[in-house]
């Protein structure tokens, strides 16, 4: 079997997405998972884009053990000199450096010259290579670069001391074969490659993104870069979980990856919850139907054999359908060991207010899930927000116009307000704009329930656009109005400072 080097980028690439920014804290429990699921590398962030960029490449790379944490640069000495400074903790480290090799990118984004572009790429290396032993190059837009100079590019800045060399199809344009066959003639025609590893990082733009990352590997890169769920710029990236499947069901392929498969869901969950980012119904190995036979033929072919219908055992991707399931009964350390298994580590306070909301849901609801205790953790987070609600009442029906009535905290103080609207999330938040006075638009909204049952929680997804500015919402409760409300009131305390 070759070894396949697993590159994470869902806190870098992934974290770009508009509305999954997570925090420090956050980034680090989402590395903490990505090291217990057994990835290689942990691209951590891009440290000269922001201080907080910058501070969570710091922290993740105190926390991590074993994974290499990389931080992303632009092919210029400043960016490098910061990313070197931000992973000065890091146990093992790489800079992660490049520049466009398209004509797109050399003519118009730099209106410049495949010969200049040449020497910066090699002097960007070189100047990587004074901080760290383990540089990694990007070729940005390789999926249209001319091959004959991306050979030269990958061949110079190998030379120059490039460990691991990435071929970005960046927009994700590329066919698989012609992916493939991008790999294949560096492999060819690239005279010293073998000192070095190459990579695919392949966008999903045409759905693509999958099967072009196969064939790369198949025609000879040995690093992977992905991202859980995958998250990413616009289609997204490459996902970790169908490599992983991929490879784990096709063993004839002779390639095997670290990843430990039964921490793919949870994993999952977590990175879905704290980017508020719902996963589709119908996603590959981890939407909620990933498993899920409706068919009665295809019910009937299971129950005789599973293999009949399905090529992968849930309990692979560590999809417990036995898993106990907590009830008002449940005690602390129960809430806590469920916890820890999905990826989040609480004690103390925090533990306390998760048991108190866990309490609160039991109450309305018999049986909560993993969703409903991962849903929980984010209760922590939101009773750290300035504004909060502390009272909402709705009346609405058939024949009466809808009226709610709100109380909210704000630094302390209480505020209320009622107003009508044209239906009770409408009056609600009529209600709540005449206490919090600022432009603010509802852009999107969406609902959605976690699974199945007039009980159960609600999840709401909300855009308010605040001077020019789209800001990400979120709420959960089994009361479909107060997470409307809770997403807005999400949303309006990150500018409401
Ligand atoms: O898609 C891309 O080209 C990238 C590079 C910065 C690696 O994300
Ligand atoms: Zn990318």
């Amino acid at each position: 079997m070759e070894k396949l080097f697993i590159f994470d980028t869902t806190l870098r690439d992934g974290e770009q997405v508009p509305g999954c920014q997570l925090n420090t804290v956050e980034k680090i429990q989402v590395a903490k998972a990505l090291e217990q699921l057994g990835v290689d590398v942990i691209e951590a962030g891009f440290p000269v884009s922001s201080p907080g960029d910058f501070n969570s490449v710091v922290e993740i790379s105190k926390a991590v053990t074993w994974p290499t944490i990389c931080a992303l640069t632009r092919g210029v000495q400043k960016d490098i000199e910061v990313a070197a400074e931000a992973l000065q903790y890091a146990k093992k480290k790489r800079i992660h450096t490049g520049i466009g090799t398209s004509e797109y990118h050399i003519k118009y984004k730099f209106n410049s010259t495949q010969e200049e572009i040449l020497e910066r790429a090699v002097a960007a290396v070189k100047h990587a290579k004074k901080y760290v032993e383990d540089v990694e190059f990007y070729c940005e837009d390789a999926g249209r670069t001319d091959n004959v100079y991306l050979a030269k590019v990958v061949e110079a800045v190998i030379k120059a001391g490039a460990t691991v060399v990435n071929i970005p199809d960046t927009t994700g344009y590329c066919l698989p074969w012609v992916y493939g066959e991008k790999i294949k003639f560096l492999m060819e025609n690239v005279s010293n490659v073998h000192k070095a590893i190459l990579s695919t990082h392949c966008h999903n733009d045409l759905g693509m993104a999958t099967a072009n990352t196969i064939s790369g590997v198949l025609n000879g890169a040995r690093q992977v870069e992905v991202t859980i769920n995958g998250i990413g710029e616009r289609a997204g990236n490459t996902s970790l979980e169908e490599i992983a499947m991929i490879l784990k069901c096709h063993k004839d392929l002779n390639i095997e990856t670290n990843i430990n498969t039964q921490r793919i869901y949870s994993t999952s969950r977590l990175v879905s919850n704290l980017m508020n980012m719902p996963v589709q119904p119908n996603k590959a190995v981890v939407g909620r139907n990933a498993f899920a036979h409706s068919s009665g033929i295809h019910q009937d072919g299971v129950l005789k054999n599973r293999e009949s219908y399905e090529i992968m055992d849930p309990t692979d991707v560590g999809i417990d359908k036995n898993a106990i399931i907590l009830t008002a009964r449940s005690g602390r350390a129960a809430l806590k060991h469920r916890l820890s298994v999905l990826g989040v580590e609480v004690d103390g306070d925090k533990l306390d207010i998760i048991y108190q909301e866990f309490l609160l849901l039991a109450d309305k609801k018999k049986d909560i899930n993993d969703d409903d205790v991962l849903l929980l953790a984010g209760k922590e987070r939101a009773s750290k927000e300035r504004i909060k609600i502390d009272y909402l009442q709705v009346t609405s029906g058939v024949g009466i116009k809808p009226v709610a009535s709100i109380g909210v905290m704000i630094a302390g103080e209480k505020f209320e307000a009622a107003a009508t609207g044209n239906g009770p999330v409408d009056a609600a938040i009529n209600a709540l704009r005449k206490i919090i006075n600022r432009e603010m638009n509802l852009q999107e909204f969406t609902i959605q329930s976690i699974n199945k049952g007039s009980n159960d929680v609600g999840k709401v997804h909300m855009q308010v656009e605040h001077a020019g500015v789209i800001y990400y919402g979120f709420g959960a409760n089994t009361d479909i109005v107060t997470a409307s409300v809770e997403a807005y009131v999400n949303a309006i305390n990150q500018f409401v400072k």
